[in-house]
């Protein structure tokens, strides 16, 4: 691991001061950083450990943002950067194609679902999200039906934060009222909840329920003016709900009814996150659309794309103005590109899918033991994808209000025990997939003296 550079306390102070006279950070309140102790300061990593500028250890029980799935420190990565960086660093994006974007187009489609097979690569997940948007409206047009202009998404869902993306984003714990009014064309549903559904249902007959409307938003819009349904597998927002198969078979056999097309967000799931490639292959479906980020470069590097069927793809073909109208200065980066491929290289190698499934399940199986506390209400995921949610009343499901300030008062009694993640009424758990069984066993042990310590505060 690289040394600190930092060679004294004042060094320390220094930056701390530097960051908060300059660095804007994202979503969070400079007042609150600004107090003692509100700015973590991360300068190293190594596996699963992240290290501050003071030297303190921390497990990344989150994987930085659902992204370093390879873990932290790995020098083949880095080398793939440096070498490409020496052979080629850029090229023309809107006019040419380099070696490692057009390998990794190929690895991609290789271990894509279905008939997944036509890449274009940009930077971020909101830019793949806005990608697959203008690929879908645009696929509309050339098919003579220049009305489709909506986006079907769910309450709870998280799809980025560009314009188009912030339309369909349910999640609620960024306030969209400043930027309105929105992109138009973004229509809520109903989402999937494993935890609160009616009781008068079976879990198979609430999944068909929720997939039911979106049929019935599609026809209630009038279907010729839908474009596509946007879903995440397993929404992480939402909290880690995994839904049954049917559920996505009807949203796929739903969509084909109206010729809406079906985008599933991979941004989070994808790339062994849920023990499987990619999270959609748990439904048996193939989306018409996939958007992946995150863990296809591991962190190393910025890359994500929306990945297309031919049947999308086939209907850009002839006249040059049929090409899709879109570009982005460094979507199929050669480094980006470059690095990525040799992320989906270590991944196969080391077998890091399969593992996230198999040690996922001692995760889970860990994890679970934590309802023995009184407000752990459930616990629930996939692979290396996990969510424990706190409730006031187990019996009664009834959840902490603002009041109560869970996150605010969680995230300390973790971070004291070196434990890394989003903690409020929801704790997400998604660790590097490299991470082994002794920490899993740190951060459940650490989860349950924190969640020990909140109930002898709040009880
Ligand atoms: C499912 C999903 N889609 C899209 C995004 C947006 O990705 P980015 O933050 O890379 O723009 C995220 C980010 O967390 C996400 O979870």
């Amino acid at each position: 691991m690289a040394p600190s550079e930092l060679d004294s306390p004042e060094d320390a102070a220094r930056l701390r001061q530097q960051a908060l006279d300059h660095l804007w950070v994202h979503t969070r309140q400079w007042t609150e950083l600004a107090e003692p102790g509100g700015l973590l300061i991360l300068e190293r990593a190594e596996g699963v450990r992240l290290y501050d500028i003071e030297g303190r250890e921390y497990i990344d029980a989150m994987s930085g943002l659902w992204v370093v799935n390879a873990g932290h420190g790995r020098k083949e990565l880095a080398e793939a950067a440096f070498e490409q960086m020496q052979k080629l660093a850029y090229i023309n994006t809107f006019a040419y194609a380099s070696v490692p974007a057009i390998k990794l187009a190929a690895k991609l489609a290789e271990i894509a679902p279905g008939d997944l097979s036509h890449v274009f690569f940009v930077n971020s997940g909101s830019e793949a999200v806005e990608t697959a948007f203008k690929m879908a409206r645009q696929y509309h047009h050339l098919n003579g039906e220049p009305k489709r202009y909506k986006f079907i998404y769910r309450r709870g869902s998280y799809h980025g934060q560009t314009f188009g993306a912030m339309t369909v984003n349910g999640a609620r714990y960024l306030d969209r009222t400043y930027f309105e009014p929105l992109v138009p064309g973004g229509v809520a549903v109903i989402n999937i909840d494993s935890y609160r559904y009616p009781e008068r249902m079976t879990y198979e007959e609430y999944n068909l329920y929720c997939a039911q409307a979106v049929a019935e938003a599609i026809e209630q819009e009038g279907p010729n003016t839908v474009a596509a349904v946007i879903a995440e597998p397993i929404s992480t927002s939402a909290g880690v709900h995994v839904p049954l198969p049917v559920y996505w078979q009807k949203l796929r056999e739903i969509c084909d009814r109206y010729g809406v097309l079906l985008i599933a967000d991979e941004v989070i799931n994808g790339f062994g996150r849920t023990g499987r490639w990619f999270g959609i292959e748990h439904f048996g479906v193939v989306p018409d659309i996939m958007t992946v980020a995150k863990g296809l470069g591991s962190g190393y590097v910025p890359v994500a794309a929306a990945v297309a069927t031919p049947k999308v793809f086939d209907r850009f073909k002839g006249e040059r103005r049929h090409a899709f109208q879109h570009g982005i200065t460094f979507g199929s980066h050669p480094v980006a590109t470059a690095v990525a491929l040799k992320n989906l290289e270590l991944m196969e190698r080391e077998g890091l899918v399969e593992r996230a499934a198999e040690i996922g399940r001692y995760l889970g199986s860990r994890l679970n033991a934590l309802k023995e506390h009184p407000i752990v209400g459930d616990v629930r995921g996939i692979g290396l994808l996990w969510a424990v949610e706190l409730v006031r009343d187990r019996r009664t499901k009834e959840r902490f209000t603002e009041a109560d300030n869970i996150g605010g008062r969680l995230t300390p009694k973790l971070l004291k025990r070196g434990i890394l993640t989003r903690a409020g009424e929801i704790i997400q758990i998604a660790p590097p997939l490299v991470i082994e069984k002794a920490d899993i066993d740190r951060i459940v042990e650490a989860l349950d003296e924190a969640i020990g310590e909140l109930e002898r505060e709040i009880l």
